[in-house]
C-alpha cells in the first residue's frame, strides 16, 4: 500500500513520488492551503492539500484527526522559514496528488498530545494511550531490552524452554491465582508465581543452562512497581556456584545497559549484606544514589531520661537511629512537621531532631525540644557519629527496628527528593547473606525469605532445625536505584536437606509430599548442585526509560485493584459456566460489575 514510511523522506528524495499510509495527527487549514501531519510507526511528515488538486483538496477538507489516509505525492522542500527542525522529516513536505480515507475515527475521548491525562482514562482507551509518542518508546525499548538478554542468554548457551501456566502452587510468598478445572470437580490449577520448581526440575533433567521470559501471577497488594501478572526473565543453570551466576549476571546487565543505553556500569557490582544494609539504609534494596545514611546511637540512649529513647534502646527488637541531614538547619517548623506526618505513614510515633547552628559551642550550639533528656557526653557522641557540621539537622527515629527502619528508610528517599541530594546515576549493587527465614507473628511460623527452595549457607545447615533466626540463604538480590530488579539463590539439591527446610518452615512430611513429593522424587533421582535468579523484566524496564510505573511499561496492564479498564475483566460469567466448574458462589452478587473488594 505504501512506498516509504513517514519519517522516511528527506531533501535526498525531492521530486520522487511517494505513497505514504498513516494517522492524521492534526490537520491546519491555512487560507486555502490544508497541511495534514501524518504519522505512521515510524515518523511524521507534513503533507500539504493545495486547491489545485481538487479531489484530493475536497477529501482533505473533512479529515479529522486519526483518520487513517493513504496519500500519494511528490516531496518537494519546506518554503525557507517552514522548515522544522524538530522533526526529522522537518526541512521536506509532501505535496498531496491523491488521497485515499482508509477509514475515519470519531472525536477522540483525549487529543493524544494533551499532558496530564488520568490514568483512568488512558487505561479504558489503552489502545489510543499507546498511540503516543511516550507509550511507543516505552514499548520499543522493553523490546530492545528483551532481545540484548535474550541474545546474551543464547550466546552463553543457555536455552529457552516454556514451562506450564496451569499448574500446581509454586510459592513465592503471594496468594495463587486459582483456575477451577472442569474435568475434575473441586479441583484447580494454580497459575504459576513463578517457574521456580520447573526450573530447578530442568536442571536435573540435564539442561544446565536454562532461561525463559514468562508471565507470573500473584495475587498480593499492588503498588507502582507490582503488577499481578508481570514478566520475569527466568534463569537456572547448573555446576555453578554464586560467584559463577552472579558473575554471569553482572555480564549480561552491563551488556544491557551498554546495548540500550550506551551506559557503562562499573565493571564489578559492590555487594552488601543484607544486615550491612538494613543498618545503613534502612532496607534491603538501599538506593545508593542518596548519601544520607542510618546512623544508630541506641548505646547513647540506655539510661536517658526519655522513654521515647531509652524504652527502645533497652529492648531487645528496638532501634534508635540518627539521620543527619547536610544544610538541614534551612528546613521550617511547618517542612519538619510535614517529616513527622510522613513517617507517621511508616508507623513512626514521632520524629526528634536537633539543628545544629554551632558545631564548636556543644550544647549551647545546638536547638532541639530534647536537648534537655541528652547528657554532654551523648550530645558530643552524636556530632561525632552523625560528623555533623554547622547548620545541619539530624533527625532521630526510635521504636523497635522494622518502625525505625522502614520510616527512616523512607524519610531518606523523600529528602533525597526533596532537597536534591539525589545523584543522576546508575548505582547497582548485590544484596547478599539474607536472612534464610523470617518470623511471621501473625500466624506465629517461620516463613521462608525468598522461597523454600532456597539452599542454607554450608556452615549454618546445622543450625535450621534448631535456631532458624540466626541461618543464612545462599541468596544475592541485584539492586538498581533502590529497585530489587532480580533475586535468586542456589539451590536445595538434596533431598534431606530440603525436607530439613521444609520441616523448620512447619510443612509436615505428609504435606510436603502432597505439595512437593514431584520435588522430592527428582531430587532423589540425581539433581545436580544449581542455582539461578529471576529478573523482573518490567521493573527494569521501567528504570531504563525512566517510567515512574511499571504500568507504563506494560502494554495492557491492571489497575491498583487488579482489573482491566479495558476489557472490564475480572468479570461475571454465566450460571453454566459456572456450574461445568462444579462452582456455586457464596454469596449471590448484589453488583452485577464485581466492585472490587476493599
Ligand atoms: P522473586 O520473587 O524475587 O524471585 O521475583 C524476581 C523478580 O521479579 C520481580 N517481581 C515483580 N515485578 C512486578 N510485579 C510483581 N508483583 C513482582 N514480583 C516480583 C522483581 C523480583 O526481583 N523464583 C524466584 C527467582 C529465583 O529464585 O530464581 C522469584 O520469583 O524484580
Ligand atoms: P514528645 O515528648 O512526645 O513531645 O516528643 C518529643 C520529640 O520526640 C518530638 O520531636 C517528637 O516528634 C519526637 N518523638 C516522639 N516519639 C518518637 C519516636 N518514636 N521516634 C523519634 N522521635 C520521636
Amino acid at each position: 500500500m505504501r512506498t516509504h514510511y513517514c519519517g522516511e523522506p528527506t531533501e535526498a528524495m525531492i521530486g520522487q513520488t511517494v505513497t505514504l499510509c498513516g494517522w492524521a495527527a492534526r490537520r491546519r487549514d491555512h487560507g486555502g492551503v490544508i497541511f495534514v501531519d501524518l504519522r505512521d510507526r515510524d515518523g511524521i511528515i507534513q503533507v500539504v492539500f493545495d486547491p489545485d488538486q481538487q479531489d484530493a483538496f475536497k477529501l482533505a477538507e473533512t479529515v479529522r484527526s486519526e483518520f487513517v489516509l493513504r496519500v500519494q505525492g511528490k516531496v518537494r522542500a519546506r518554503p525557507a522559514g517552514t522548515e522544522n527542525p524538530h522533526l526529522k522529516t522537518g526541512k521536506v513536505e509532501v505535496l498531496a496528488a491523491t488521497v485515499e480515507i482508509l477509514n475515519r475515527a470519531d472525536a477522540l475521548p483525549f487529543q493524544l498530545d494533551e499532558e496530564g491525562l488520568s490514568e483512568p482514562v488512558r487505561l479504558k482507551y489503552r489502545y489510543l494511550d499507546l498511540r503516543r509518542d511516550m507509550m511507543q518508546r516505552n514499548l520499543r525499548l522493553r523490546h530492545e531490552i528483551a532481545k540484548t538478554m535474550r541474545r546474551f542468554l543464547e550466546d552463553k548457551g543457555f536455552v529457552e524452554i516454556e514451562t506450564p501456566m496451569l499448574t500446581k502452587s509454586t510459592p513465592e510468598g503471594a496468594r495463587d491465582y486459582l483456575v477451577p478445572s472442569r474435568t475434575h470437580a473441586g479441583h484447580f490449577f494454580a497459575l504459576p508465581q513463578s517457574p521456580q520448581l520447573f526450573k530447578q526440575l530442568l536442571m536435573v533433567s540435564g539442561f544446565e543452562r536454562y532461561f525463559q521470559i514468562t508471565r507470573c501471577f500473584r495475587d498480593e497488594d499492588l503498588r507502582a512497581d507490582r503488577q499481578p501478572e508481570f514478566t520475569q526473565l527466568d534463569i537456572e543453570t547448573s555446576f555453578l556456584e554464586e560467584d559463577g551466576v552472579m558473575g554471569l549476571m553482572e555480564e549480561m546487565i552491563r551488556a544491557l545497559f551498554k546495548g540500550v543505553l550506551q551506559v557503562d556500569l562499573p565493571a564489578s557490582f559492590t555487594r552488601m549484606t543484607y544486615d550491612e544494609a538494613v543498618r545503613r539504609f534502612g532496607t534491603d534494596r538501599p538506593d545508593l544514589r542518596v548519601s544520607l545514611e542510618l546512623i544508630d546511637v541506641a548505646d547513647l540512649m540506655k539510661s536517658v531520661d526519655f522513654k521515647v529513647f531509652a524504652g527502645p534502646a533497652n529492648a531487645p527488637n528496638g532501634r534508635v537511629a540518627a539521620l543527619r541531614v547536610p544544610k538541614g538547619g534551612d528546613l521550617t517548623r511547618s517542612q519538619i512537621d510535614a517529616y513527622t506526618a510522613f513517617v507517621g505513614q511508616y508507623g513512626a510515633k514521632g520524629l526528634a531532631y536537633i539543628k545544629v547552628n554551632d558545631v564548636t559551642k556543644g550544647r549551647e550550639g545546638l536547638q532541639s525540644p530534647i536537648l534537655k533528656f541528652l547528657p554532654d557526653a551523648a550530645i558530643a557522641e552524636i556530632l561525632k557519629r552523625t560528623a555533623a557540621a554547622n547548620n545541619d539537622l539530624i533527625f532521630f527515629g526510635a521504636d523497635n527496628a522494622r518502625v525505625v527502619n522502614d520510616a527512616l528508610g523512607a524519610l531518606r528517599l523523600k529528602l533525597g527528593a526533596d532537597l536534591g541530594l539525589t545523584e543522576n546515576a546508575w548505582k547497582v549493587l548485590w544484596v547478599v547473606d539474607f536472612p534464610m527465614f523470617d518470623y511471621d507473628a501473625d500466624a506465629k511460623r517461620w516463613v521462608a525469605l525468598h522461597h523454600p527452595f532456597t539452599s542454607p549457607k554450608h556452615e549454618d545447615l546445622d543450625r535450621v532445625d534448631i535456631d532458624p533466626a540466626n541461618v543464612r540463604a545462599r541468596a544475592y538480590d541485584m539492586v538498581l536505584n533502590g529497585s530489587e530488579i532480580g533475586g535468586g539463590s542456589i539451590r536445595i539439591h538434596r533431598m534431606d536437606v530440603q525436607e530439613k527446610v521444609f520441616a523448620a518452615l512447619g510443612i509436615e512430611a505428609e504435606e510436603a509430599r502432597a505439595k512437593f513429593g514431584f520435588l522430592l522424587d527428582a531430587l532423589r533421582l540425581g539433581a545436580p548442585p544449581h542455582g539461578g535468579i529471576a529478573f523482573g523484566l518490567d521493573r527494569i524496564c521501567a528504570l531504563m526509560t525512566g517510567s515512574e510505573s511499571i504500568r507504563d511499561v506494560i502494554a495492557f496492564p491492571k489497575t491498583q485493584k487488579a482489573s482491566c479498564l479495558m476489557t472490564d475483566a475480572p468479570s461475571v460469567v454465566d450460571d453454566a459456566q459456572l456450574r461445568e466448574l462444579h462452582i456455586k458462589l457464596r454469596k449471590p452478587l448484589t453488583e452485577p460489575s464485581g466492585a472490587p473488594v476493599e
